[in-house]
């Protein structure tokens, strides 16, 4: 299950997808989330409590597999998402986000994350991210 989440992270992520060891940590120490159709996996979220603002999780990724994009399954998901966190007594969401993803960027916007910062090579050469945050209320 780890090696296929893998696969699929890649495939929405390449280079910077997370690797089954990375998906072993947080389906132990955070929350990985699917998003099942018709039994099939088409959707995944992971996140991890922030040691600084325990109130808070960092999505440490959020993927609709290419297929199941533009049908509404990303914004269902993410309603989800939010409100199981809050049962959990997380308050608080942070993420990054590739500047150039525009569709991402305007799915959070709609939820009302903000930018916090911009982070330049976040994830290595190149690889620069705009930090988003979400609080409930
Ligand atoms: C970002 C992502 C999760 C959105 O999931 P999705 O299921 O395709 O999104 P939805 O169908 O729920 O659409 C929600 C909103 O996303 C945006 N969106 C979706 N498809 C879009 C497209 N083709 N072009 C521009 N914006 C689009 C729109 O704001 C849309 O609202 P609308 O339907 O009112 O126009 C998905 O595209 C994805 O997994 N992308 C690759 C991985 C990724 O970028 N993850 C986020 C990293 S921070």
């Amino acid at each position: 299950m780890l090696a296929l989440l893998s696969a699929y992270d890649r495939e929405a992520f390449g280079e910077t997808g997370l690797r089954s060891y990375d998906l072993g940590v947080v389906a132990r120490a955070g929350s990985l989330f699917l998003g099942l159709v018709d039994g099939e996996i088409a959707a995944c979220c992971q996140f991890m409590r922030m040691m600084d603002e325990p109130e808070s999780a960092w999505v440490v990724g959020f993927w609709v597999r290419p297929q199941f994009q533009g049908r509404g399954l990303g914004r269902a998901f993410l309603r989800e998402l939010l409100g199981l966190l809050g049962e959990s007594g997380i308050r608080g969401v942070r993420l990054t986000v590739d500047p150039a993803n525009r569709r991402a960027r305007r799915l959070y916007a709609e939820f009302g994350f903000r930018e916090l910062e911009r982070i330049e090579d976040f994830y290595g050469p190149g690889e620069h991210r705009i930090v988003l945050a979400w609080d409930e209320g």
